[in-house]
């Protein structure tokens, strides 16, 4: 069996600045990330604001091109998906939730329309009767009844609610990934919880795995079965939700954990560090060096190996240097193909 999810050496860079004195800066680098297996899994993608995560959602989601690298679905290269004749195919095994569940459906429509939508367009459903059925699963599936939803304007539920729908709609084409990039973050904080958990339930019931992208690290570590930390474009910490909360091994993780204030808090609502992301991004070694507390010289002059600990765990830091290195990925056997120019970024 194929893994759900491959992703090789994926890089996407961004040009900044003005045409004569812009830089690049690279918002995904070389990234390695898989879900492997044939059960299902939440991966959970955490990092603070302006790391790589909606860059890298984006392009799993095939809404944004890569600059290098390959995302396979399945076995198939995402490349495979590009042709605009093959969407509906990709729509079937991949899902997007996003942050902001108001924008997701229009005020003139009815959201039950939207449920319909799916599952005519991708070629669920045969007959009303059929969509009907499909929808109504759905719903229950996320607590929702569909004779409380038929006829309802999107002003009529609320943020919660509104996040329910987007998922049950995202169920209907029984996908093998959903992609929930902040799902949660424009959500009440008492009810994050009971979104989140959603999840959980629903990775057995529809036998989907989840990436689900999020500041919150309360709620990450507690739904996730891995985690992937991000920093300024680098994978610095991957493995076991469980082993990373119980040993994180990246100095960053470390600091962020003794930072989880309570659920539902961003960390980087005291420290927005806008001109660091910049001059971070810059950076030669270790992209943390400037914050990390056990630095050395040669953090700052040459990047770290990413390192292999016990259990698939994984570092980007020198501490580790007794360790060895992770396995170099087998070389990208298929090229990314350019998804069609006019698409938005
Ligand atoms: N279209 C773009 N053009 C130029 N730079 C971009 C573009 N999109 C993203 N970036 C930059 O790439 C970096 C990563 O951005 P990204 O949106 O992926 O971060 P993020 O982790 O999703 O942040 P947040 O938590 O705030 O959503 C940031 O420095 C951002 O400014
Ligand atoms: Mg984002």
């Amino acid at each position: 069996m194929p893994d759900i999810l491959k992703i090789k050496q994926l890089t996407r860079q961004f040009k900044i600045g003005g045409m004569l004195l812009g830089s690049k800066i690279t918002a995904v680098d070389q990234i390695d990330l898989a879900i492997t297996g044939e059960k299902p899994q939440i991966l959970s993608i955490v990092g603070e604001s302006g790391c790589g995560k909606t860059t890298l959602a984006k392009m799993i989601l095939q809404l944004l091109e890569p600059s290098s690298g390959a995302i396979e679905i399945d076995g198939v290269p995402l490349s495979y998906y590009a042709k605009s004749k093959r969407r509906k195919a990709f729509y079937k095994k991949v899902q997007p939730i996003f942050q902001n569940p108001f924008t997701s459906f229009s005020s003139r429509r009815t959201v039950e329309s939207y449920l319909y939508e799916t599952a005519y367009n991708l070629d669920i459903a045969k007959s009303k009767q059929e969509a009907k059925q499909l929808i109504k699963e759905a719903l229950q599936s996320v607590g929702l009844e569909y004779e409380q939803i038929t006829g309802k304007y999107p002003n009529q539920f609320s943020g919660g609610e509104l996040q329910r729908l987007s998922i049950a709609r995202a169920l209907i084409p029984k996908p093998r990934l959903i992609v929930a990039d902040e799902p949660v973050a424009m959500i009440d904080a008492s009810l994050r919880m009971n979104i989140v958990n959603l999840f959980k339930k629903l990775k057995d019931e529809y036998n989907v795995s989840f990436i689900y992208i999020t500041h919150d690290l309360s709620t990450a570590y507690y739904v996730s079965d891995y985690i992937a930390t991000l920093y300024r474009g680098n994978l610095i910490e991957y493995g076991k939700a469980r082993e990373i909360l119980s040993q994180p091994a990246h100095p960053y993780t470390e600091l962020l954990l003794n930072s989880i204030p309570r659920v539902g808090q961003k960390w980087d609502e005291e420290a927005k560090l806008p001109e660091m992301e910049t001059k971070e991004y810059a950076m030669n070694g270790c992209k943390f060096a400037g914050r990390c507390a056990y630095v050395k010289e040669v953090c700052r002059s040459s990047k770290p190996p990413l390192m292999e600990l016990e259990n698939g765990h994984q570092v980007l830091c020198i501490k580790f240097n007794d360790y060895k290195p992770v396995a170099q990925n087998e070389p990208i056997t298929h090229a990314v193909s350019p998804i069609s120019k006019n698409k938005s970024m």
